[in-house]
């Protein structure tokens, strides 16, 4: 593996043919997510994906900002335009965070995923999520801390890296390479091949089987995280049954 080094659209290029005309370079821009929206409606193809080393305006779940310091993580949104029907496209959610973590399997750590699509290593997020759509495409808007030594106080969560947990620096490039590998196999299996994603999406969860604190609208939830859905849902197993979560405002491990 190289070390990592001038981070640029060429390098990627050189690196995969097949990507060669579907990665959009930007030094900086606001957030990728609004990049990728703006060129998606102007045509841009199904599995593009837009690059950046410096966001100036990156954008987290639950409208938090999100901060993917220059030189050391990996900025960037892939753009999709599934053929399945618009009710299912949610379903990416699950793929694209279960694509990241396969994508990290290559580079020394073993990554888990948080439901809905947070990434972490020994509990601990490696990667973040955001995906929006418009009614022609998705976007997956992918933070991910590869080289990263430092994070800022007051983060939600405790936060690593792939250089932090490896104790050396890591390729950005391979590592995206790697990431955009598997994107393309699970962004395509939101449809009939579904139920399989799920299966694996399950036993890669970090959570499932343990007791969990669900936060929303001010209400607080406890229960075992039993797996997912066929839709996505979060099931809850409470004293009173299984409860089918779709969304919430943090979700815990009791005691953290
Ligand atoms: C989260 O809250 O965990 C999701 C973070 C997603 C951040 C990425 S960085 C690239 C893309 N552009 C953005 O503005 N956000 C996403």
């Amino acid at each position: 593996m190289r070390a990592d080094a001038e981070w640029d659209g060429a390098m990627l290029r050189e690196l995969s043919p097949h990507w060669a005309e579907r990665i959009i370079y930007l030094e900086e821009c606001a957030s990728t997510n609004d990049e990728a929206r703006r060129l998606g409606k102007e045509g841009l193809r199904d599995e593009s994906l837009v690059l950046t080393e410096k966001q100036t305006s990156g954008r987290g779940r639950r409208g938090q900002a999100w901060t993917c310091p220059p030189g050391v993580s990996v900025a960037c949104s892939f753009l999709v335009r599934p053929s399945e029907a618009l009710a299912l496209w949610p379903r990416l959610s699950l793929a694209a965070g279960l694509a990241v973590a396969e994508g990290l399997d290559a580079f020394g750590v073993s990554a888990e995923v948080k439901w809905p699509n947070d990434i972490w290593v020994r509990e601990r997020k490696i990667c973040g999520i955001l995906l929006e759509s418009d009614s022609e495409f998705a976007i997956i808007g992918i933070g991910l801390n590869v080289n990263t030594l430092h994070f800022p106080e007051g983060l939600a969560h405790p936060a690593t890296s792939l250089a932090l947990e490896n104790e050396a620096p890591m390729s950005r490039e391979e590592v995206l390479i790697s990431i955009l590998d598997r994107l393309s196999v699970r962004t395509r299996q939101i449809g009939s091949a579904f139920s399989d994603l799920l299966q694996v999406w399950n036993t890669r969860c970090v959570l499932r089987g343990k007791m969990v604190t669900l936060q929303s609208n001010g209400i607080s939830k406890s229960g075992i995280m039993a797996g997912v859905s066929a839709n996505g849902e979060l099931l809850l197993e409470t004293q009173t049954g299984i409860e089918r979560i779709l969304h919430a405002d943090t979700i815990r491990l009791a005691g953290d």
